[in-house]
């Protein structure tokens, strides 16, 4: 059977437990600015680095970041701090994923993690040549996995009315 076909075990329904991805780094003085906080871009890049990493294992395919949808820098991380990332794929559709990435900072103390920010990314999986590929559906298991399995559906449709209405403006022009 090619991994072309959709009843391919490939395109099997995955849990998000089978794909959540976790990274840590330590904060070091080149990802800071000169007030020895944690750069935004340089957060960004740690965001999308975890996000990636579970969109690979859902589709397990090559992906490429689409969009990232919102982004809230909640506090500032220091140099020294360790930064804990989680991402979860919450919603595949039919070439591109929704995945939800959580940033905390934990305190080396007494292992108490404070939240620091979150981002919604859309990646697209795409096979070598840079085609794009079908990827898996999810299945959402837990109560807040279903939440966000909903709340993913809604950005969708937020973004494809967005897209329809500007290209409506851009026609117009
Ligand atoms: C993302 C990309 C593959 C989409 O390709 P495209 O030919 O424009 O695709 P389409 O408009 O037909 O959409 C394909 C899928 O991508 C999604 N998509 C496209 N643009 C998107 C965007 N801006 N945000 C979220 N999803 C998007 C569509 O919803 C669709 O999803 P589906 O297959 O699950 O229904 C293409 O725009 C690309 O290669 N972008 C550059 C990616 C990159 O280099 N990222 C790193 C940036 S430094």
């Amino acid at each position: 059977m090619s991994p072309n076909e959709s009843n391919h075990p490939l395109f099997a329904p995955r849990t998000v437990a089978y794909s959540q991805s976790e990274m840590t780094e330590l904060v070091l003085p080149n990802d800071a600015n000169i007030l020895g906080n944690l750069l935004g871009g340089r957060l960004m890049h740690f965001i999308d680095l975890t996000g990636a990493i579970a969109a690979f294992r859902h589709s397990r395919s090559y992906v490429v970041t689409a969009s990232m949808e919102h982004i809230d820098f909640i506090r500032p991380v220091h140099v020294g701090d360790l930064i804990i990332l989680k991402a979860s794929v919450n919603r595949a559709f039919t070439t591109s994923m929704d995945v939800g990435v959580k940033a905390w900072v934990e305190n080396a103390q007494n292992g108490v993690y404070l939240h620091v920010a979150s981002a919604y990314l859309v990646f697209v999986a795409v096979d070598k040549e840079g085609r794009r590929v079908q990827v898996p559906p999810v299945t959402p298991e837990t109560a807040e996995e279903k939440r966000r399995y909903e709340d993913a559906q809604r950005r969708r449709e937020h973004r494809d009315n967005e897209a329809a209405r500007r290209k409506a403006v851009a026609a117009k022009q």
